[in-house]
Order: structure tokens, then C-alpha cells, then sequence
């Protein structure tokens, strides 16, 4: 593979030990396999994604981050045969204390349906090399411009702050104090949920410029307003505690590290586009929907063929980890967001099944990071096809209903039906 640049960095200063080559990395495929290289090349054990649809935690409705399938590993009930890992996890946050649904379509940088790069320490490094590798990939590595990042610490983690203004020397205006558990205010503190592991977190940011700069009251800033110009790229969780059911925070037995990197985000930043959707795998499946739609994708269409892209990327991965459509729990969620894609076909006029192609899309595009997706082709297409034409029978005889019930009303200057005349015309 012609990502093997072999930049390693040494041990003792976590600088590398030569330039970085100038070929660019940019797309969504190598920056993922470049990753997984680096925390390879620094003595971590490459793991796979675990499916989205936990096996053994009732927590949860979806593998919501890269540590799930690592939290009996945090709390010291299960070990592994090694103490740095890394991954880049199928992550779905729709649901519970992680839901980004409703944000879907609204900014350049949330999904349901997302892919997170990420490294472990078990009681193993600490702070400094995990903000030091960090900083080194996105700078040396990536190629991003220092000048651009800027950091965010939990309020009173001196060592996270010393760590970016000393030893990486990041100027200290730069680098922002945040959060407040006991007031409530759960910024830079992580928790997958209401109960397990936690901590403190240090977050890098990429500054996107002036040009994207909000009009918030209080002035556009990290941590102030919450807008597309501060892109977080990269969380990294310092994980001390085990939160209860009565929220206690106990000491966990060692102290850990968790890390979660947007892929789609950095591959954002990389190729120089101001929205996750503009990047490359995804650009794929919005010129999909675009020929279906036979309409450029441009405005308010757009920006469904966007809602559109992320809920297919939704829909294939969840039937291909074996989850079905219904009417209560996981099932209803995917459910809800297969409706929700197709209402969007609606508003770009296509009232025949057509998210099943875009998910045929989602196979072809991603199919050779995620072998499951070839396998489960079929199950992905049928499924997704046969919820499609139900839904728009459905549909289809609501639209209809409420014709006559307009028509009825005109005809005879009312203003009002009731529920009884309506399931009437049914009939
Ligand atoms: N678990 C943390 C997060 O999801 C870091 O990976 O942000």
C-alpha cells in the first residue's frame, strides 16, 4: 500500500523521526487506513469495528462509540491480551444519552450513522503520549496547519493544559478551559451513558475560518456558541471513574485512555470542504440521489439529498449487523429513519422506492472497508425495499383520504370534519 510512509515517531518525544512525505492523504479510505497504521507503528493492536447492534449490553439500543466493545476492559472485569488498541467503529448515535438525529441536515458535521477512528490505552500510557500522538497525527501526519487547532480542556486538568502549552507548545490563548459536572455542565467530561466509565476529555479543534463564523450574542468562540467554524475533530478521554445508578463517580482500578476522531470530519478538513458532505464517499451518494431525483443538487434539495445520503448509510449498516424494522426499541428507530429519508424523496418529488439504490450505493462505496456490507447485499435490498413499499401504501392512502376530506370540505363551505366522517370516506 502506498500509505506506508513509515514516519514513526520516537517513544521519548513523540516527535517524528522524519518529515512527513508530501504526498497528501486525503480520502475517506486511506486517511482510515493510515490511522489504524500509526497506533500500529506505536504499539497498538488494530481491532474491528464491533457490529452496531450490541450483543451483550442492555444499555444500549447502538454501539454509540469506539470503547463500547472495551467497557468491562475499563472497569477491570474482563482483560485482554494487550494494553493499547486501536479502531475505527461503525457508531450510530440516535438514541439515548449520544442522539444526533435531529441535527441531521441542519449543520455541515452530524450523522446517524458515522465512522469514528480511535486508540486505547488500558492502564497503559496516559495523558501525555495519547495528546502528544495525537497532536503529531494531525500535524506531521494529516498535514493540518497548527495555527488552525485549538484545544479544550476539563476546567481544572492542569496536566492536559501544561501538556498542550508546554510540551507541544500550542500558545495559550489557544486553549480553553470548559465544563463543570458538579454545576451540571458535562462539557470535556465523557460518558457513554447515565452508568459505566467516564472522565475528563481534551478536545482538538480545527478553527474553519472567519467565513464560517456564527452571530451568536456573546461572539462566535469555542465554547461559546456551537457552530460549524469549530470543528471538533478529536475527543480524548481520560477514563478514572465508573459513574452508578445514583451517580456517584467511583474511582475506576486504572487509569485508562479512550479516544474518538471523526473520520468523515478530518476527511472534510483534508479535502478542503466545509461540510462532511462534500467529501468524498458521500459526494458518491448525493450524485446517486441526484439521478434518481433527476435534479442537481443544489438548495433546499440539497440538502435532503444530504439527509437522504446519511439515513441510506444508516439503513445499510443496521440491516447488514442483522437489525430489522418494527415497531418498538432498535427496530422502530430505523424505522423512523427510513420514513424520514423518504419523506425527503417526497419533497424531491420521487414517490417510488428508491433508498434501496441509494443503499446498493452505500454497498459499492464502502463495501471494501466493510466486507458485511457485500454479504448482506440482498438482506439489505430486500428489507429496505419491502419497508419502502409499505410505507408508501401507507402514505399513499393518507394523501388520498385527505383529498376527499378537502374536497368534502370545499364542496360544502365546512370548516371542520370529524374523525368518524373521515374513517368514513375510508370506507
Ligand atoms: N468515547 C469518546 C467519544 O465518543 C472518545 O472516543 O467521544
Amino acid at each position: 500500500l502506498p500509505l506506508s510512509r513509515g514516519p514513526v515517531a520516537s517513544l521519548e518525544t513523540g516527535r517524528l523521526s522524519r518529515p512527513r512525505n508530501e504526498v497528501p492523504i486525503v480520502t475517506l479510505s486511506e486517511i482510515r487506513a493510515r490511522f489504524l497504521e500509526f497506533f500500529q507503528e506505536h504499539g497498538h493492536t488494530v481491532v474491528a469495528s464491533s457490529t452496531l447492534v450490541p450483543q451483550d449490553d442492555p444499555t444500549l439500543l447502538f454501539t454509540n462509540a469506539g470503547m463500547n466493545q472495551f467497557k468491562a476492559v475499563f472497569t477491570g472485569v474482563e482483560t485482554r491480551d494487550y494494553k493499547r488498541a486501536a479502531s475505527c467503529q461503525k457508531c450510530m448515535r440516535v438514541s439515548g444519552k449520544h442522539n444526533d438525529l435531529e441535527e441531521v441536515g441542519k449543520d455541515a458535521r452530524h450523522h446517524t450513522f458515522f465512522e469514528m477512528l480511535g486508540n486505547w490505552s488500558f492502564g497503559d500510557y496516559y495523558k501525555q503520549e495519547s495528546l502528544r500522538w495525537g497532536y503529531d497525527f494531525l500535524v506531521e501526519d494529516m498535514g493540518l496547519d497548527p495555527s488552525r487547532l485549538w484545544f479544550s480542556v476539563y476546567k481544572d486538568d492542569d496536566e492536559a493544559f501544561d501538556i498542550f502549552a508546554k510540551d507541544l507548545g500550542v500558545p495559550t490563548d489557544r486553549i480553553v478551559r470548559l465544563g463543570d459536572i458538579e454545576k451540571g455542565d458535562e462539557e470535556n467530561f465523557w460518558s457513554m451513558g447515565d452508568v459505566g466509565p467516564c472522565g475528563p476529555c481534551a478536545e482538538m479543534h480545527f478553527d474553519q475560518g472567519e467565513a464560517m463564523a456564527c452571530d451568536h450574542p456573546d461572539g462566535c468562540a469555542l465554547g461559546v456558541c456551537d457552530c460549524d467554524r469549530w470543528l471538533e475533530l478529536w475527543n480524548h478521554v481520560f477514563m478514572q471513574y465508573d459513574r452508578d445508578q445514583e451517580g456517584v463517580l467511583r474511582p475506576l482500578p486504572m487509569k485508562s485512555v479512550d479516544t474518538g476522531l471523526g473520520l468523515e470530519r478530518l476527511a472534510a478538513v483534508l479535502q478542503g470542504v466545509d461540510s462532511n458532505y462534500k467529501t468524498d464517499l458521500f459526494e458518491r451518494l448525493i450524485a446517486c440521489m441526484a439521478g434518481i431525483a433527476g435534479r442537481k443538487p443544489e438548495g433546499e434539495a440539497r440538502i435532503s439529498m444530504q439527509v437522504i445520503a446519511d439515513h441510506a448509510r444508516a439503513v445499510a449498516f443496521t440491516l447488514a449487523d442483522g437489525a430489522t424494522p418494527s415497531n418498538d426499541g432498535r427496530g422502530y428507530v430505523i424505522r423512523r429513519i427510513l420514513r424520514r429519508a423518504l419523506r425527503h424523496g417526497y419533497l424531491l418529488e420521487v414517490e417510488e422506492p428508491f433508498l434501496y439504490k441509494v443503499c446498493e450505493e452505500v454497498v459499492e462505496t464502502m463495501g471494501d472497508a466493510y466486507p458485511e456490507l457485500r454479504e448482506q447485499r440482498d438482506r439489505i435490498v430486500t428489507i429496505c425495499r419491502q419497508e419502502e413499499e409499505r410505507f408508501l401504501r401507507t402514505l399513499g392512502a393518507g394523501i388520498k383520504i385527505y383529498g376527499e376530506i378537502r374536497e368534502l370540505m370545499k364542496a360544502e363551505q365546512r370548516t371542520e370534519v370529524s374523525g368518524a366522517e373521515a374513517f368514513k370516506l375510508h370506507d
